[in-house]
């Protein structure tokens, strides 16, 4: 292995100690403690393991958690008023629904009812088209911890040959126009782009968001390359020693062979993933200094 192993769960716990001194600053010298509501519709196993992993995580910073759950059948029109009540609450500067929602709700609805200043996802329209047009906005977390570990690795990421591959709403779009904003040089590539390992070939960093398993492959890497590994995917080990299955998780580069290549790369886990939920810790930070016209904390935003 040739490349550098980038910690993004040292880097994290970086992030949130900044995240906890700020929010000692807010209340002691403006008596203010930031808060985040989470809701969470139906009982998903995964989600329910996030939800309780960010509001540990919210308490551990000193930030106030919020948490709604909400039972699988729960109309539209019940979790609108909820939401609706979150923005009228003072105390809360964040809010956060946790996605998938059950079939029966619109999420695109739902996620434009949320006041855009609390918007802590960067989901909402209005904070899709602040970002898309280069002005002051929420930044979607995932994609905001690659460009701070990006920041962080390279010094300047300007002029360099950057591909993102994947073209989600949540990852591969807003991770483009964040590469942008850094006067990167931008390709959205995606499963059914045309010659996709030549046109990654070119890239001085890869951002793997396609969700595939191992997708990317060591070939496909410039040699000193930087791969961005955004994929979290379980797939089969083999068996146990009691016969029972195994599984393991796995990106969506395939690490070894790009490790050889890459001059630095992110693992999973232990990469991307920790970054994402130190991220929405600080945009509700973010939030909860814009929202009472203080200074914003340095290095947590994009
Ligand atoms: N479900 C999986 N990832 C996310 C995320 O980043 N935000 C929300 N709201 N739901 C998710």
């Amino acid at each position: 292995m040739t490349a550098t192993v980038i910690d993004g769960k040292a880097f994290a716990a970086k992030v949130r100690t900044q995240v906890a001194e700020h929010v000692t600053r807010l209340k002691s010298d403006h008596g203010i403690t930031p808060g985040l509501a989470v809701v969470l519709v139906g009982e998903d196993p995964a989600s329910q393991v996030y939800v309780r992993s960010k509001g540990k995580m919210t308490n551990e910073v000193g930030m106030n958690s919020y948490e709604h759950k909400l039972d699988v059948d729960t109309s539209e029109e019940a979790l609108l008023k909820v939401i609706d009540d979150l923005n009228n609450d003072p105390a809360v500067h964040g809010i956060l629904v946790q996605l998938p929602l059950p079939d029966h709700m619109d999420s695109d609805l739902v996620i434009n009812a949320i006041d855009p200043a609390k918007d802590v996802d960067g989901f909402h329209i209005s904070n899709v088209g602040l970002l898309g047009t280069g002005q002051k906005s929420m930044v979607p977390c995932t994609p905001l911890g690659c460009l701070m570990m990006l920041r962080d690795h390279h010094g300047s990421i300007s002029g360099m040959n950057a591909v993102v591959v994947g073209r989600s709403n949540i990852v591969g779009k807003p991770m483009a126009q964040l590469l942008l904003g850094d006067s990167a040089t931008v390709t959205i590539a995606h499963s059914r782009t045309k010659d996709l390992p030549d046109v990654v070939r070119q890239a001085d960093i890869v951002v793997a968001a396609v969700g595939r398993p191992e997708m990317v492959q060591g070939d496909w890497i410039k040699p000193g390359a930087t791969v961005i590994d955004v994929g979290i995917n379980r797939i089969d080990a083999g068996l146990k020693d009691d016969g029972t299955p195994k599984t393991r998780l796995v990106g969506d580069a395939h690490f070894e062979s790009c490790a050889a290549v890459a001059g630095a790369i992110t693992p999973v886990p232990g990469g991307v993933g920790p970054m994402t939920i130190a991220c929405l810790l600080a945009n509700t930070v973010t939030a909860c200094c814009r929202a009472n016209g203080l200074s914003e904390p340095d290095g947590l935003t994009a």
